[in-house]
């Protein structure tokens, strides 16, 4: 098939930028939209001009470092995958494709598609995470038991991949998907417990410092949540956040 893209060119951090148009031929419908944006590399570097940066790691849908806003739609018009996970089916033959970076704010573009999503790390170092005491002898893993439901809810929300395509997609760069997902995945277990009132504040908090909006319920994050995280983990956030800022002394 061949295919129009309109690229999104930047030098740098508080650089102007602008889309650039590339002609590609002979693209084949089996590949990968990362591996179609290798072909363009490619062809830019043999013609001798600058490839286009962007994000990848796994190419398996598991890092969430390929962030590419492809037509109007955070990774694409695939449902629950991420832009690595694309393929070139998804398209026409003839079609014109624009491609670019997340637009937040809070992820500046560090160069062409590539953003800094550093804030989300930051969310993360503030709670996201169980403290546990070494000393002594390890409780084994399956000596508390857990209800299969919480078990479930929390694995549901640990699928997150910190991709930040919920970000992208709200009209008010709101973070509240991503933060619940990691808010929950921990407060459902009795692990998790002890320190979750401590940890919702605290996320909440560095999500605000951080310059994400808040959400207004438009749903839009969880139809282009590559892992399908359901906004039920914000109204469970919500309702943790207030709990622990009336209970907390
Ligand atoms: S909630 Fe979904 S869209 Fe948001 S960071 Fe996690 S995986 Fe990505
Ligand atoms: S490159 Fe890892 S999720 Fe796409």
């Amino acid at each position: 098939m061949n295919i129009t893209l309109k690229v999104w060119r930047q030098k740098g951090p508080n650089q102007l930028g602008a889309m650039e148009t590339h002609k590609m031929t002979e693209v084949s419908g089996d590949m990968s939209f990362l591996e179609m944006m290798d072909v363009l590399n490619d062809n830019l570097i043999r013609g001798g001009k600058e490839p286009f940066a962007f994000d990848h790691d796994c190419r398996e849908g598991i890092c969430g470092s390929c962030s590419m806003f492809i037509n109007g739609e955070a990774h694409g018009p695939g449902r629950n995958v991420t832009t690595c996970q694309l393929h070139m089916r998804s398209f026409k033959d003839g079609e014109t494709i624009h491609v670019e970076p997340w637009r937040s704010a809070a992820f500046p573009v560090i160069k062409d598609l590539s953003v800094d999503r550093s804030a989300f790390d930051r969310i993360i170092q503030s709670g996201g995470y169980v403290s546990v005491n070494t000393s002594g002898a390890t409780i084994d893993a399956n000596a508390i038991p857990i209800p299969k439901h919480d078990a479930d809810e929390a694995f549901d929300s640990a699928t997150c991949i910190g991709c930040g395509a919920c970000v992208a997609t709200c009209k008010n760069s709101s973070a509240m998907l991503f933060v619940a997902a990691k808010v929950s995945q921990l407060s459902l277990l009795p692990q998790g417990k002890p320190e979750s009132k401590e940890r919702v504040i605290r996320m909440v908090d560095q999500m605000d410092l951080e310059g994400f909006g808040n959400c207004t319920n438009t749903g839009a994050c969880e139809v282009e949540c590559p892992k399908g995280i359901s906004i039920t983990n914000i109204a469970r956030m919500n309702r943790e956040f207030l709990s622990s800022n009336l209970t907390s002394k």
